[in-house]
C-alpha cells in the first residue's frame, strides 16, 4: 500500500506444520497428483477427503469454538500447506489500529466486539439491523480454505469460517437497480487508536459489484480455524473475497449498503491511479511501483525460498473470469 512497510523486508521465522502430519502428508500426495494446486468445482472423491481431513486443523484453542462448522466442497479449497495461526494473527493490515504489520495485534485488544450490530440498507426490500447473532444464526458456517493475496506481494492460505454473502443478500432482497455494494466497517475513535490519522479517510469502506457481492466464493466470515476471528483479523465479522487484493475484504463490518453508484472506496480515495475499484488479483497488471507477476507466500520466507507466481484472479479464475468476460482488465484494475 502507500506504506513503507509494505516493500520492505520482513523476517519470519520457518513456521512449523499446523496440520496434522498424515493430513499434510496426504495433501501433499494430492498436490503432486493435481500438478496445479487448486481443486475444480468437480473434485474428484479422494479430493473431497482430503479437504474433509483439512477441516480437522487443530484450533489454536484461545478463542471460543465456531461450533457445528463442516468443510466446504465449493471448488474453493486449496491443497497447499495452511499458513501457521500465529502469523495469520501476528502480520495484518488493519490500520485503525496503526499501520504496522504487528500493531494490530498489540493494539486491538481494544477494540468491543459484543454488542455488534451490522445494519443493512439502501436499495434493497427488507432493510434491518442484524445483531451478529442474528447473521451466525442466518446459514450454517462452512470451513473455507482460501488464499488471500495482500496488493504488497504477500500471500497466505487460511481456513476461514463463515457462510456466502448471498445467502445474506438472497434475504434482504435487493431492487432491481441495485447494482453494488458498499461495506461500511467501524470507525470508533475511542478503541481505534489511528481512526483519525490522515493515512485513510475514515470509516475504512470497500465495495463490491452486486454481482461480485453475490458470488458464493464471497465469504462473510466469523472466524478462522475454528475460532471467532481474533480481533486483529477483523473480528467479530469482516469479508473475504479471495480472488482480489486483501484491501478488499473489510473488517469489522458496520454497515452493507446497496447503491446505484459506484461506492468510494478508502484505498481508492486515497491513491485512484494505485489502487481501483475492482483489485482483482492480476500478474499481468502491475502496480505502479511494483510488479505483481509474483509473491511471497508468509511462513516461506526463509533466506533460500523461492517467491511464488502469482495467479490470475489468486487461481480463482475458473470460478470468477465469467464475471470479467469482455472487460479490459487493465483499465478497470
Ligand atoms: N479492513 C479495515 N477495516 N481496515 C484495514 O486497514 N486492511 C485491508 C483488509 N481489510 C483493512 C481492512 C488490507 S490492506 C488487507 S491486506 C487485509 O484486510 C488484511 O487482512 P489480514 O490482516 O487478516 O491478513
Amino acid at each position: 500500500m502507500l506504506i513503507k512497510t509494505c516493500r520492505d523486508g520482513f523476517h519470519h521465522p520457518v513456521s512449523s506444520e499446523i496440520t496434522a502430519r498424515d493430513v499434510y502428508q496426504g495433501r501433499r500426495d494430492l498436490v503432486k497428483l493435481m500438478a496445479g494446486g487448486l481443486a475444480g468445482a468437480a473434485m474428484a472423491s479422494w479430493a473431497s477427503r482430503a479437504a474433509l481431513a483439512q477441516s480437522a486443523t487443530p484450533r489454536p484453542g484461545k478463542l471460543a469454538p465456531l461450533p457445528g462448522v463442516r468443510s466446504s466442497l465449493t471448488g474453493a479449497v486449496t491443497m497447499e500447506r495452511l499458513t501457521d495461526y500465529k502469523d495469520v494473527s501476528s502480520y495484518n493490515n488493519f490500520y485503525e489500529f496503526g499501520t504496522d504489520k504487528s500493531d494490530p495485534a498489540q493494539n486491538a485488544h481494544t477494540l468491543k466486539t459484543s454488542p455488534w450490530t451490522v445494519e443493512i440498507e439502501g436499495l434493497i426490500k427488507k432493510p434491518a439491523k442484524y445483531t451478529l447473532e442474528d447473521l451466525l444464526k442466518l446459514s450454517a458456517q462452512e470451513e473455507r480454505i482460501y488464499r488471500l493475496r495482500c496488493v504488497e506481494g504477500w500471500s497466505m492460505v487460511i481456513p476461514w469460517v463463515g457462510y456466502s454473502l448471498s445467502e445474506l443478500i438472497k434475504k434482504v432482497e435487493p431492487l432491481g437497480n441495485a447494482k453494488y455494494v458498499e461495506f461500511v466497517t467501524l470507525a470508533d475513535p475511542k478503541t481505534m487508536p489511528f481512526v483519525g490519522s490522515r493515512v485513510l479517510a475514515w470509516p475504512y469502506v470497500e465495495g463490491l459489484r452486486l454481482d461480485e457481492a453475490m458470488h458464493p466464493l464471497t465469504l462473510l466470515t466469523f472466524g478462522m480455524y475454528g475460532e471467532v476471528l481474533p480481533n486483529q483479523s477483523g473480528a467479530p465479522v469482516r469479508l473475504v473475497v479471495p480472488w482480489k487484493y486483501g484491501f478488499k475484504s473489510g473488517k469489522s463490518l458496520v454497515k452493507i449498503r446497496f447503491t446505484d453508484k459506484q461506492p468510494a472506496t478508502a484505498w481508492n480515495k486515497a491513491a485512484a491511479n494505485e489502487y481501483g475499484f475492482f483489485s482483482n488479483v492480476n500478474p499481468n497488471v502491475d502496480h505502479p511501483r511494483w510488479s505483481q507477476a509474483t509473491e511471497r507466500r508468509i511462513g516461506e520466507d526463509g533466506l533460500f525460498a523461492k517467491k511464488r507466481k502469482t495467479l490470475m484472479f489468486n487461481g480463482y479464475e475458473a470460478q470468477v473470469g465469467q464475471l470479467y468476460a469482455g472487460m479490459d482488465l487493465k483499465k478497470f484494475f
